[in-house]
């Protein structure tokens, strides 16, 4: 299967990056092809609410990184959404990359994918209840399914490396995609 990782940390090799190592390196164990995008590389704009994607051809007016990211998501057949909690929601480039998803509304290209998503944060799983909620009614609503959440206490960056359990989680969670 294609797996495309979608990274929202500015952190290389922080926390969100690692754990999406981990879920990749089980799914390549498995024979899936992986592929990893940090959108703190890429320029992604905010969506502009002008609707024309809700018309024929579904296409986005903005002409920026996004562009080829809608062919790499309409390939997939499982992304990784990652992002730190940044103020109990989603980093900035995570939000603006969600908001771009418009375009997959009408065209339904998304519908039928899988999901996984990570969330690091020093408070831990339990400070995550409203970002893994909107996560789960935004994909709800684009037909892809959430197969799992990984959410884990980290606060400093690497620290997810001391946590044995959570990358053998985060390891199961790649090999075990495979198809059904
Ligand atoms: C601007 C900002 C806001 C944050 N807000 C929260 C928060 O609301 N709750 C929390 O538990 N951690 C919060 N954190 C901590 C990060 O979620 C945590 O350090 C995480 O491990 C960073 O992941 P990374 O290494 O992938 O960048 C915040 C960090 C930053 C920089």
């Amino acid at each position: 299967l294609n797996v495309l990782a979608i990274v929202g940390s500015p952190r290389k090799r922080g926390n969100t990056d690692l754990l999406i190592e981990k879920i990749l390196e089980g799914a390549r164990s498995k024979k899936n092809d992986v592929q990893k995008i940090s959108l703190y590389d890429l320029e992604i704009g905010p969506c502009i609410d002008c609707r024309r994607c809700q018309g024929n051809g579904h296409e986005c007016v903005i002409k920026d990184d996004m562009e080829n990211i809608y062919q790499r998501l309409s390939a997939a057949d499982v992304i990784i959404l990652g992002t730190p909690l940044y103020w109990y929601g989603p980093t900035a480039p995570m939000k603006a990359f969600i908001d771009r998803l418009r375009p997959f509304i009408s065209s339904k290209k998304l519908n039928g994918k899988e999901a996984i998503v990570v969330v690091p944060s020093e408070e831990g799983a339990g400070a995550c209840g409203p970002l893994t909620e909107m996560f789960k009614l935004s994909l709800d609503y684009l037909g892809v399914n959430l197969m799992d959440s990984l959410l884990v206490k980290a606060y400093e960056k690497g620290e997810v490396m001391e946590y044995p359990d959570a990358l053998e989680i985060a390891f199961a969670l790649g090999s075990g995609i495979s198809k059904r």
